[in-house]
């Protein structure tokens, strides 16, 4: 193995290219190859890598050619849901083949799109041997790590473990239509992101002393609702951006979704994860917010309330852009902007972890056994939503299930049924 990790990039879209800028601050790693059938699009990522100066990638059509290069050390899997297990085969074929250098490989979020495409990711890598790491950006994110550092240093060990996570991300909906497909992207909003919130939640209340699988998950309480985008005006809204693509008379997917998942510690303590997500929020931007409660202390992080504001009045009316915050909605009034995004969501401390993980021949603390869990969990939540219950945690139970979501059956009229 060299002191230095050549990485390759599967997709060059929205999620790749945060990595590409967050990679600045990554040590000991180039970006040395990108896939993307859309050759324009690795180009422009790969011009983007020359000109940040974090590698001199070449571009593949395909992760097949990429994987055989002898200078690709490890890959970052950033390419739609929807194309998972295929990309996952090809890499596993040809690792099996033994014409390659690969020691890792690292996997966005989700790790698949139900309980049985995550559980074939896992058995796939299981048999290559590897080491593997989900890429859960939130766990990196400074102010959850350093906030969760000083809880459990200072907090608990004098009054007791926290007992409640609160843990949010909004905005107004994502940026290309797979997202908004239940069966491509497997779900609505709780699969695209409830995700984060979920695993941020078990981060915040596992004790960073023992193993995050120390706290067991034991019931889920979930509900889903289509608020906003299965209105008229925002269905034909849809139907414009997409092409066509995406049909919410037809097939909606959820624009909000909240859980609880009650917790349990070896002691018989109780923890309760208290998630949130939507599609369906308006604010300025993309909104992630993290609580941690126990009994005597509290911390709070809300990315909308950078140190960083900027005003413009009604006299300058610029173009529509991302340029203060990711899925910025307005450009004029009192603007918060998230000067580092890359950082501030923890893209560039995750990144620095994985490679110096694969670098050491380690396996990394978030892998996706944990991305199988979050998977679990929330086809838990879609299953609570759909018989208006709250269930127990049950891995055996969910295996094969789909939700109705990603089979084009559910319908926003959904929420309003009850249990009884
Ligand atoms: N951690 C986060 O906060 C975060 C944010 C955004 C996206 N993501 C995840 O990253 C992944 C990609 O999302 P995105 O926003 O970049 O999507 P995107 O649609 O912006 O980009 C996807 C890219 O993958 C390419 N692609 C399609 N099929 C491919 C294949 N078989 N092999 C290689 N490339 C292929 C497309 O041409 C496109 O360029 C998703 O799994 C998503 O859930 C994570």
């Amino acid at each position: 193995m060299t002191d230095r990790l050549g990485v390759g990039f599967v997709g060059a879209g929205f999620n790749t290219n945060f990595h590409i800028r967050s990679w600045q601050g990554v040590r000991f790693a180039d970006i040395k190859g990108i896939a993307d059938p859309d050759i324009s699009r690795a180009k422009a990522s790969a011009d983007e890598c020359r000109r940040l100066r974090v590698g001199d990638p070449k571009i593949y059509k395909d992760v097949s050619e990429m994987v055989l290069d002898p200078n690709i050390h490890a890959i970052w899997i950033c390419a739609p849901n929807y194309t998972r297990i295929d990309v996952m085969k090809k890499i596993s074929d040809a690792v099996k083949s033994g014409k390659t250098n690969l020691v890792g490989l690292a996997c966005e979020k989700p790790l698949a799109r139900n309980a049985a495409e995550a559980q074939q990711m896992v058995d796939m890598i299981n048999e290559l041997g590897i080491l593997h790491g989900y890429l859960e950006n939130q766990v990196f994110s400074p102010s959850v790590t350093r906030g969760r550092e000083i809880i459990w240093r200072r907090g608990s060990h004098i009054a007791g473990r926290p007992y409640l996570a609160r843990c949010a991300e909004e905005h107004g909906g994502p940026h290309e239509p797979w997202f908004w497909n239940g069966e491509r992207q497997g779900g609505g909003v709780l699969n695209d992101m409830m995700c984060h919130s979920i695993e941020a939640a078990r981060f915040l209340l596992s004790d960073p002393d023992k193993p995050r699988n120390s706290i067991r998950p034991v019931s889920v309480n979930a509900e889903i609702a289509t608020l906003k985008w299965a209105r008229p005006e925002y269905i034909k809204i849809l139907q414009e951006m997409s092409k066509g693509q995406v049909d919410y008379a037809k097939a909606p997917a959820e624009d909000f979704a909240r859980a609880n998942v009650n917790f349990e510690d070896e002691q018989g303590n109780i923890m309760v994860a208290e998630v949130t997500t939507s599609w369906s929020f308006m604010g300025p931007g993309l909104r992630l917010s993290f609580e941690l409660i126990g009994p005597e202390y509290y911390m709070q992080v809300n990315s909308l309330e950078p140190d960083l504001k900027i005003f413009f009045s009604r006299a300058v009316s610029g173009d529509k852009g991302e340029d203060l915050v990711e899925k910025q909605s307005a450009e004029q009034g009192l603007m918060p902007v998230v000067a580092s995004e890359g950082i501030v969501y923890g893209y560039t401390d995750e990144d620095r972890y994985m490679v110096e993980c694969f670098l050491d021949g380690k396996m990394p603390e978030e892998n996706w056994n944990d991305g199988l869990l979050v998977t679990q969990l929330l086809m838990t939540a879609y299953k609570s939503s759909e018989i208006s219950k709250k269930i127990a945690f049950n891995p055996e139970a969910i295996k094969d299930y789909v939700p109705k979501v990603a089979k084009g059956t559910y319908s926003a009229r959904d929420v309003l049924k009850t249990a009884e």
